[in-house]
């Protein structure tokens, strides 16, 4: 078994808020992130999938073909987006990094099972200093 990451980047925007919070509340809870007019953030994402080397091309997969699915399953819904309002599967979801990597997990499994490998982790950077891994559970 071997794993294999792709790294893709996108640019969104989002808000961490509660409704049922006052700003000033969601700004003990969520910093910045509260600002009740939006923020960006330069978000990379890592996708770690695993699977068995095909003898034929010492490959676990195209990763070509790999990076085609991120960018048509997730990078399109995301990049240049505000997260809270434009992006289908973060609807009724807190805009978090641990959401994100959860809803976009949940967004390219199917994709990744369809090409006969497994995902094995997303891990998101919102910032060089934090970043969020994911394994499915
Ligand atoms: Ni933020």
């Amino acid at each position: 078994m071997i794993l294999i990451t792709r790294r893709e980047q996108f640019s969104a925007a989002h808000r961490l808020f509660r409704n049922n919070w006052d700003d000033e509340k969601n700004l003990e809870a969520f910093g910045k992130c509260s600002n009740p007019n939006w923020h960006g953030h330069n978000y990379v994402l890592f996708v770690t999938v695993k699977g068995e080397i095909n003898p034929e091309t010492g490959f676990v997969v195209n990763i070509k073909k790999l990076s085609t699915i991120i960018k048509e399953t997730v990078i399109s819904k995301l990049d240049h987006k505000n997260i809270n309002i434009d992006v289908d599967f973060m609807h009724g979801k807190l805009a978090s990094t641990e959401n994100l990597a959860i809803g976009i997990w949940d967004q390219l499994e199917p994709s990744i099972s369809a090409i006969g490998i497994e995902l094995h982790c997303i891990k998101i950077m919102e910032t060089e200093n934090n970043y969020i891994e994911y394994y499915g559970n």
